[in-house]
């Protein structure tokens, strides 16, 4: 099956489901990848920041640890912004950088070209729910993984751990994975930075409605709908979900589904970890040897898994 009668078919299983459900990857179309890149830099949205200072503070750590060189494999690669400081200070021979979001990856990798003339730069649309096929030829020896914007909390644990699990078949011993994570925090502070004042992340939500009218030629109506947002603390995970403002029908050729007023679909979770028992995911997934760094307010974790 081709790449799109999947998604049609992954899509179309998942609105009728009860309740109906969309999977966060389909956010990503040019839209949808801009709109995450505004959320970024809103005020409540602490993780892009809260990391990327983590990995400042202590990037002569991880390079003590990983040394320079090799190549460097980011997977949700988005803007490559994270990948611009690792690439600074490790040096990398070469990057290679996965996401679903083709187009706006293919602009993300013409500017990584431009500011690293020295650096071969390998872009790879892919999606991290199936097995990724790394580009034919690609060195094994001393891979960097890395998997920031704690993008691993969109899987429930089972999936998290498969994932996890397929990372470790790409490296060999002198590899490595460089991941970061979300830390439980307070509910306050996790909810507003998934629901911010200015409606950034509800428009992002509903983005994901456009994209599915042009991917399955449904005909969602944006309007109709809105963004909800809220911590499952017995789950640890944000999640986010769109509601019917009132009993709608939605159809697609081939199919229809009708939502009551009220009726929700679920578009994303994003598990909020403890440190010890991410750790214990990675050691399941074949990583003995872990070390984590922090913020001061240890909101958000920046871990290195090795074999
Ligand atoms: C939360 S953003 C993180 C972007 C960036 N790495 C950061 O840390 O700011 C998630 C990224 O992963 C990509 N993505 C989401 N689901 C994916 C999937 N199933 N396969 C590949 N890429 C995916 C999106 O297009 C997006 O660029």
């Amino acid at each position: 099956m081709d790449r799109s009668a999947k998604d049609r078919r992954e899509i179309i299983d998942g609105l009728l489901q009860v309740p109906a459900r969309i999977a966060p990857k389909y956010f990503y179309d040019v839209r949808g990848s801009a709109l995450f890149e505004e959320i970024t830099r809103l005020a409540e949205y602490y993780p892009t920041r809260t990391e990327a200072a983590v990995m400042q503070v202590h990037g002569a750590d991880i390079l003590q640890k990983v040394g320079a060189g090799g190549t460097v494999i980011e997977f949700g690669a988005g803007s490559c912004e994270k990948a611009r400081g690792l690439c600074r200070q490790l040096r990398p021979q070469r990057f290679v950088a996965v996401d679903i979001s083709a187009e706006f990856l293919h602009g993300a990798v013409e500017r990584m070209r431009g500011e690293f003339p020295g650096l071969e730069v390998l872009p790879l649309v892919a999606d991290l729910s199936g097995v990724v096929e790394l580009p034919a030829g690609l060195p094994r020896e001393k891979r960097l993984l890395f998997y920031p914007g704690s993008s691993i909390g969109n899987f429930d644990p089972p999936h998290a751990l498969a994932l996890l699990t397929r990372f470790r078949r790409l490296i060999d011993a002198d590899g490595a994975l460089l991941i970061g994570i979300d830390l439980v925090k307070d509910i306050a502070v996790l909810e507003a930075a998934y629901d911010d004042a200015a409606g950034v992340t509800a428009e992002f939500n509903l983005n994901v409605l456009d994209h599915l009218n042009r991917l399955i030629g449904s005909d969602f109506e944006p309007a109709g709908w809105r963004h909800v947002a809220f911590y499952n603390a017995a789950a640890s995970r944000i999640e986010m979900h769109l509601e019917a403002l009132a009993a709608t029908w939605v159809n697609w050729p081939g199919g229809q589904r009708q939502f009551t007023a009220g009726e929700r679909i679920h578009t994303e979770n994003s598990y909020k970890y403890r440190r010890a028992d991410f750790f214990e995911l990675l050691a399941r997934a074949g990583f003995s040897r872990c070390d984590a760094w922090t913020d001061p307010r240890d909101w958000f974790a920046v871990v290195l898994a090795r074999p």
